[in-house]
């Protein structure tokens, strides 16, 4: 068999100060260890374990998957009694890859030049940071050859002036793994059973140890607190932003531009600033978005304008449409081709045929709405009465007056037309004029009161 993963998110993170698990606080909104599994399943690994302790069990809640085998290391002995608790699980594989829960950015095309070197029984992933204080250093001999890693806390003087640092992910070869391991003592400043060790006693047996570096070294730090997580997110997201411009998106400003999940673009997609993208979002060609817009789970067809400030939630808009500024759509919200949805429009969980337009300040719920029909503003559907929902039904070209009432359940006909300022309850039929206002009159001689003294 092929390759086994052994994540380690057993720690406690009590720099986080956090109720939470640290390992599930989030980067673009997903939790920082489901990144780690993502890159491991990239890989196409045999077996995944994942070593947790602290919280455990809201971890396993929160990420559990059946591909996922999950090892609990009861009492935080080091990272080498960590992996060994994984010992009995990741049985058959050929390999290992140690990854840590709190290094979310390991990218998987660093992963894979890791694993690609067979040669050795043991690689290591190292990186040369300019201020590599806290980290374990790598020690080389004049041949440049990996000859074991001292912690930081146990290094002397010298050592601690050595650039190249231990990211600690590595690959092991299994069998060589499972016997380093058993030689393994916590004779060290802090106790514990480094898995570090297990360099110098590879070294002792004469392996040459492997090692390869990755080009960014933001993908090998670790989150410890909150400043670290945040500082990472933005890398994360002006990382995406360059590539969504290197794919031909236009970005007004790349710092202020936000992914928490997938993007499928088409070609010559602009954004303005301060635009949030959220979930599974499908930009067609040629979309606009403006400044200070949500869009999350949606899918928006080509030649769309979304102007400025508007929030869209698993919704569908058609080609061609417009919305906003201040447009609002809500779940189960479809729009076909061509749709004007315009400031404090809120619809919800309707469908709203070719060509329509709602322009100003009206509330659309639970409603089929045809083509060609135009709503007046302040229309609303009174599609709640307390207890139930109800739909309305509005045909192709009925033209609804503005301040209209429509209290579902209930049917406009084709080509109808409401006066504005009606309460429609009742159906109104197709081709004609509808309306429920009382007639307008003025009385002769009326005064307006004086004030008493
Ligand atoms: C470790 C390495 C160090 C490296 C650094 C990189 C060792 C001995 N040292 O040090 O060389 O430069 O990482 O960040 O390996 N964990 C467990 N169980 C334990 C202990 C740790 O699951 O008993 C997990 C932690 O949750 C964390 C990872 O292992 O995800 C690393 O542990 P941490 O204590 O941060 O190791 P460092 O001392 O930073
Ligand atoms: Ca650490």
């Amino acid at each position: 068999m092929g390759l086994g993963v052994v994540i380690l998110a057993a720690g406690q993170g009590t720099r986080m100060r956090s109720e939470r698990p640290k390992v599930l606080h989030r980067l673009a909104d997903r939790p920082l260890l489901q990144h780690v599994i993502d890159s491991a399943r990239s890989l196409g690994a045999e077996r995944i374990a994942v070593v947790y302790g602290h919280g455990g069990a809201h971890v396993r809640e929160e990420l559990g998957a059946p591909d996922l085998i999950w090892v609990e290391q009861a009492e935080q002995l080091g990272t080498g009694h960590a992996v060994e608790q994984a010992l009995p699980v990741i049985d058959g594989v050929d390999r290992v890859l140690v990854l840590y829960g709190d290094v979310p950015l390991i990218s998987p095309a660093t992963l894979g030049s890791l694993t690609e070197d067979r040669e050795s029984l043991l690689s290591i992933l190292t990186a040369r940071l300019p201020d590599p204080a806290g980290y374990g250093r790598i020690v080389r001999n004049a041949a440049n050859e990996i000859l074991r890693i001292v912690e930081h806390k146990d290094a002397t003087p010298a050592e601690l002036t050595i650039q190249e640092i231990n990211t600690g992910i590595m690959v092991v070869e299994t069998h060589a793994l499972r016997r380093w391991i058993e030689c393994l003592e916590n004779s060290n400043s802090q106790g514990e059973f480094y898995l570090t060790d297990i360099v110098a006693t590879a070294v002792s047996e004469g392996v040459v140890v492997g090692s390869y570096s990755p080009a960014d070294h933001f993908e090998i730090l670790g989150v410890n607190d909150r400043v670290q997580l945040a500082a990472l997110e933005r890398h994360y997201q002006r990382s995406t932003a360059d590539r969504l411009m290197r794919a031909g998106v236009t970005l007004r400003d790349p710092d202020r531009f936000d992914l928490r999940g997938a993007l499928d673009v088409g070609q010559d997609v602009e954004i303005d600033v301060n635009v949030l993208l959220e979930g599974e979002v499908l930009l067609g060609d040629r979309v606009r978005v403006g400044a200070n817009t949500v869009i999350r789970n949606s899918r928006i067809g080509s030649d769309v304008e979304i102007l400025e400030n508007c929030v869209i939630d698993n919704a569908v808009v058609g080609a061609g449409s417009r919305l906003g500024p201040f447009a609002r759509l809500r779940p189960e919200t479809r729009l076909a081709a061509r749709v004007h949805v315009g400031n404090f429009v809120e619809i919800k969980k309707s469908t709203v045929a070719e060509g329509s337009k709602i322009n100003h300040l009206s509330y659309i719920g639970d409603t089929e709405l045809g083509s060609g029909v135009n709503i007046g503003a302040g229309t609303i559907t009174c599609n709640y009465d307390g207890a139930n929902k109800h739909k309305t039904v509005i045909g192709d070209d009925a033209f609804i007056g503005s301040n209209t009432a429509l209290v579902a359940p209930v049917d406009i006909g084709e080509g109808a037309t409401i006066g504005a300022g009606s309460v429609i309850s009742k159906d109104a039929p197709a081709h004609e004029l509808t309306l429920t206002r009382a007639k307008q009159l003025s009385l002769k001689g009326w005064q307006r009161p004086k004030k008493s003294k």
